[in-house]
């Protein structure tokens, strides 16, 4: 194939959304490991030195993801209550290895807007530009998330926005269960440290996954629950639908701007 030929296909990917060159097929990195390692253990060793075949090696994982997910999740645990500031979480966070979805993401997309504000919203993970810019929500959702803020006269100035998970998952895929159990520990520290009053879960995951709510978040949405924090205070929370999902499913926004003006109200004491 020629030059023209090759560029047209990752012209092709680039308007497909492809912007992340992984594999084809997953790997599993730790079996090719171990499978290295017994190779080289049972070889015998050359009397002289001569050619030796390149070896391709694994790319190594980095010491605090290498071991099991149980032991990554007490580690991040350990780690996010040593934080004593937002600051220091978002230092540590920074620092800490034990997630894969670092090795992929260019930025750490920590938080934005206003810790002192009065209500955080958290979503699932950053995408595309959130992980360009390394602050979440800035991409379209972002945009229709500040809009559905202004209407309720609010805005980044007055809110704070985090996600459960704070570096992009490849190709904006869904985060496994064990890379929400690691960062799980760190989005907990960041909601007890901010303190919020209002807590608004953008979407199911981060429904299910902050409230242990296993229920669609079409039935939960627009309904108070208590979020509890491990000192024993108890926030309210209101789980609502994506702006993402909104974007998708424009009728449902009637939805949202209900969740809305019900946040609204509760700010203003009404309800
Ligand atoms: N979706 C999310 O859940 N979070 C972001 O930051 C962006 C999109």
């Amino acid at each position: 194939m020629d030059l023209d030929a090759w560029r047209a296909i990752l012209d092709f990917q680039v308007e497909a959304g492809v912007d992340l060159a992984l594999d084809e097929t997953p790997h599993d990195r730790f079996a090719l490991a171990a499978a290295q390692a017994r190779k080289q253990a049972e070889e015998p060793k050359p009397r002289t030195a001569g050619p030796r075949e390149p070896v391709t090696p694994a790319r190594p994982l980095p010491r605090e993801a290498a071991g099991a997910p149980e032991d990554v999740a007490s580690l991040a645990r350990e780690r996010a209550a040593a934080a004593e500031t937002l600051e220091e979480l978002e230092a540590i966070l920074a620092e800490f290895d034990g997630c894969t979805l670092k090795l992929s993401a260019k930025n750490l997309a920590f938080s934005d807007g206003n810790p002192a504000g009065r209500v955080m919203l958290v979503g699932e993970a950053p995408g595309a530009e959130e992980d360009r810019i390394g602050k979440p929500f800035r991409g379209r959702s972002g945009q229709l998330l500040d809009r559905m803020l202004e209407a309720i006269g609010l805005d980044r100035n007055s809110v704070y926005v985090a996600n459960v998970v704070p570096w992009r998952p490849p190709g904006n895929r869904t985060p496994t269960p064990q890379e929400i159990a690691i960062c799980r520990p760190f989005i907990e520290r960041q909601i007890e440290l901010a303190a919020p009053e209002f807590l608004v879960c953008l979407g199911g995951p981060a429904t299910s996954n902050l409230l242990g709510i296993k229920d669609g978040i079409l039935k939960v949405r627009g309904r108070w629950f208590g979020y509890s924090m491990r000192d024993g205070c108890e926030i309210r929370a209101l789980p609502t639908l994506h702006p993402a999902y909104l974007l998708r499913q424009p009728l449902q926004k009637r939805l949202g701007w209900r969740d809305f003006r019900l946040l609204r109200r509760a700010l203003d004491g009404e309800v």
